[in-house]
């Protein structure tokens, strides 16, 4: 079975002209914007067909942003330190405020940049996206301390699960890792390098990505084959799972793929599907079924190594939302150049449901841990300060110079993952707080 989507999902150049047969992620991103007059619960109501099918008009109408945001002036003065005892801080709630010293790194120096994010390669012409730093209400986010979160990871095993939300998350995380200590590619596996591991001789440290974009097992559609995605939900994808008694500590990433047309399966029953017209099952959308995936997994993780005794740190990176505001092949379909200040852009719909059902499970995961001293669950929480960042986006720089001859009148672009550097560093910001507040609260055992 070829595994042909993939992160080549992303790529057009030979699929461009199926479009009219086949329904891509790019449709149905397309459509997002009505997922947020909340249709995404049931099936939707017709399919594009053929290009001139796509919802050009309604997705134009649902372009709402009034006002350019302004940039916020310098933080307040009374900004308090995160000290000792205080309660677990709120990344959730916050803004985006101007920061003038950038990224830690460039896309010239770090060397592991999927090309699809290399945006400043790529011509990118605006730079501000690079200046901006989260800043949640309660507290402070540190800029990310390489060293230390070197440091946090001696002698361990660190493995990002998941799609190509997982992949960015990592490479972002290479990249500010790479400024202070130069990581050895010692493993790679799998189409379009699905399968990696690198090692910090330095630190003793390894850092992995697995290719699972549902976390349980799966059949992905294909160009050649299934035009559905099959998944297998009371069943953990082994591809990364028969690895887990090596890991310290996983980072899962997943959602879009979900989004898919699919075919579910529990036991030997169909339990039903996502959008698989001519197909005689129950359409049952796909929140139920990110639950059920992710409770799987999470569940086996306490099962495999909680109830061993084993230590375990788990971290759930909360859904990434998708900025298409035009169309998905004309230039501008995400080409705004700041941030949404905060209150501009309400999470909802589609977005908020996928959080908040990733939020739920990994509350019910450290309640079903606790029994076990060894296993720590922890929800990294970027869903609504990547949801203010429409301007961090490849959009049509997912390929070199996409305007040196001029605005084509088709231009793919990529509104789901983002610029390396940029906002995606401070997920890796957040992970860091995270362990550091491991580590000041041992766990049980130790
Ligand atoms: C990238 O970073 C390196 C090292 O900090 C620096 O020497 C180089 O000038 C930077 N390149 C660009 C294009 O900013
Ligand atoms: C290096 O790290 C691995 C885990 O990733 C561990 O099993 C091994 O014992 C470590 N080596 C040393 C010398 O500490
Ligand atoms: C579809 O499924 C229903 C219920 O399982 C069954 O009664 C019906 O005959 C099926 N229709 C077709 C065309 O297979």
């Amino acid at each position: 079975m070829a595994l042909k989507m993939g992160f080549s999902s992303f790529q057009f150049k030979d699929q461009f002209h199926s479009l009219t047969k086949k329904l891509f992620p790019w449709t149905l991103y397309a459509l997002l914007p009505i997922a947020l007059l909340s249709l995404y619960l049931y099936p939707l109501p017709f399919l594009p067909s053929t290009e001139s099918e796509l919802p050009h008009s309604i997705s134009n109408t649902i372009i709402s942003i009034s006002t350019p945001p302004s940039f916020p002036s310098t933080p307040p003065p009374s900004e308090k330190e995160n000290t000792f005892d205080t309660p677990p801080c709120d990344y959730f709630n916050g803004k985006w405020i101007r920061d003038r010293r950038g990224p830690l790194y460039n896309g010239t120096t770090c060397g592991t940049i999927k090309q699809g994010q290399n945006c400043i390669k790529h011509g990118r012409p605006d730079s501000d996206y690079l200046y901006w730093r989260w800043k949640p209400n309660e507290c402070k986010l540190p800029r990310f301390e390489p060293k230390t979160f070197l440091q946090l990871i001696e002698n361990k095993h660190v493995a990002f699960v998941g799609d190509s939300m997982a992949r960015n998350q990592l490479e972002s995380l290479l990249c500010m890792l790479s400024t202070v200590s130069s990581p050895e590619l010692v493993y790679t596996n799998g189409e379009d390098n699905k399968f990696r591991k690198w090692h910090f001789d330095s630190h003793n440290a390894s850092v992995s990505v697995y290719w699972s974009p549902f976390l349980v097992q799966g059949v992905e559609k294909s160009n050649e084959g299934l035009n559905h995605n099959k998944l297998y939900l009371d069943l953990v994808d082994e591809k990364w799972a028969k690895d887990m008694d090596h890991m310290d500590l996983i980072v899962l990433s997943v959602g879009h793929w979900f989004l898919h047309p699919a075919v579910y399966y529990e036991g030997d029953l169909v339990l039903g599907c996502h959008y698989c017209v001519g197909l005689n099952h129950t359409e049952i959308g796909f929140y139920e079924v990110l639950r059920k995936a992710l409770r799987t997994s999470l569940n086996s993780i306490i099962d495999r190594r909680g109830s061993k005794g084993g230590k375990i740190d788990v971290i759930v990176t909360t859904f990434s939302p998708a900025h298409f505001e035009g169309e998905w092949d004309k230039a501008g379909a995400c080409s705004k150049t700041r941030p949404y200040r905060s209150r501009e852009k309400e999470l909802e719909g589609m977005d908020g449901e996928m959080r908040k059902i990733e939020v739920e499970e990994v509350e019910d995961a450290k309640v079903k841990g606790s029994e076990f001293g060894g296993v720590r669950f922890e929800a990294l929480d970027v869903t609504k300060l990547a949801l203010l960042r429409p301007d961090g986006h490849p959009g049509p720089y997912m390929y070199p110079f996409p305007f040196a001859n001029g605005v084509p009148e088709r231009v793919q672009n990529d509104c789901v993952h983002w610029c390396l550097p940029g906002a995606i560093d401070t997920w890796n910001e957040i992970f860091l707080e995270i362990m550091k507040k491991w580590e000041e609260h041992p766990r049980y055992q130790e």
